[in-house]
């Protein structure tokens, strides 16, 4: 079947995935894959602008890689690969950031919040953080760009970088990419309150065994008003039920639903149901995470392969360019 066009999308190696990222984005990676052709990067050069994720890049970048893989990118047709293993993306970044007003990129409220966070570390590098996101996609001549609604600014940035190169230049190499957000809403932590994250040790990791998940799942804070086994509950505020809607079948989502509001089912009872349904659909991610472990070449030989064909369509994109801009 004919493709509908060209997806691009860069992944941060912060390690080892959890459910936040499974709902909230490699869902949605494995199926884009049956209308258009992918290219998923996983960008250790952004990494690189915050301190924290530099520290164990290369376990980082694998173990991404590694869980991708097992949630079913299928490198037989996507390209899955590493933003460093193609420099011909720093070079297109170089000449996009000729054409990038400096005022527009310290504008920017992800950079404003960056800076806020680590007021010590505000590098070059950081500062051009979306320039080099912006070559990301223009490099792939990129149709569209599946992110969380965090990045719709960059997003916006990339488009307008775009323009800007192509109207300087009097050219149409670059390509204008669209954007779709993710349509899922974000993912709590075990706290129920905070987007499910590394950082504040509130998540859930995909690797993770039966027995931790079910640790984990336990911790979890449900309805914060329904205080003895006897309340009834309200699965409307309650971040467990959230999450069984999405990983339970369907007649026990509506049995808890009905028996949480008249105190039939309890709290402890209903995350003890809760993990089962998580780990049976785990099951078989952590089969084939586990098979794909086992073959310690597999990894990275897809991700050779996959800077091999990347490194073919960004070297023709990058002789354009460079004609474009009349490099002698
Ligand atoms: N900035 C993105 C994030 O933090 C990662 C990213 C890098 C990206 N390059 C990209 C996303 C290109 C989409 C397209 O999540």
């Amino acid at each position: 079947m004919a493709k509908k066009g060209r997806v691009f999308s860069g992944i941060r190696p912060t390690g080892r995935a959890h459910l936040g990222n499974y709902l909230g984005a490699f869902k949605n990676y494995v199926a884009l894959q049956d209308d258009y052709e992918c290219i998923y990067c996983i960008v250790d050069l952004h990494a690189l602008t915050t301190v924290e994720d530099t520290l164990n890049l290369k376990q980082n970048t694998y173990d991404l890689a590694l869980d991708l893989l097992a949630v079913g990118i299928r490198p037989e047709e996507t390209i899955l690969f590493v933003q460093s293993h193609v420099p011909q993306v720093t070079e297109l970044h170089t000449l996009l950031s000729m054409v990038t007003p400096l005022g527009k990129l310290t504008d920017l409220p992800t950079f404003k919040e960056k800076v806020r966070q680590n007021p010590k570390n505000v590098n070059y590098g950081l500062v051009g953080y979306p320039v080099l996101m912006s070559a990301d996609i223009a490099l792939y001549k990129t149709d569209l760009v599946p992110v969380g609604i965090d990045q719709a600014p960059h997003l916006e940035f990339a488009r307008e970088t775009v323009r800007s190169f192509n109207y300087r230049y009097n050219t149409n190499v670059l390509i204008e990419p669209l954007m779709k957000i993710a349509e899922v809403q974000k993912v709590l932590g075990i706290d129920g309150k905070e987007k499910m994250g590394k950082s504040l040790n509130n998540h859930i990791e995909l690797a993770a065994s039966p027995e931790e998940t079910r640790q984990r799942v336990m911790m979890m804070v449900t309805d914060p008003q329904r205080m003895k086994r006897t309340d009834p509950g309200n699965p409307d505020v309650c971040n467990v039920f959230t999450l069984h809607k999405v990983f339970t079948p369907k007649e026990d989502v509506e049995m808890i639903n009905v028996e949480c509001r008249r105190a039939g089912i309890g709290c402890v009872d209903c995350k003890k149901r809760f993990a089962e349904s998580l780990n049976k659909a785990l099951e078989s991610f952590r089969a084939k995470r586990a098979e794909i472990a086992a073959q310690p070449d597999l990894v990275p030989a897809v991700l050779a392969d996959g800077a091999d064909r990347a490194r073919a369509i960004a070297e023709k994109t990058m002789q354009e360019v460079r004609a474009a801009v009349q490099l002698p």
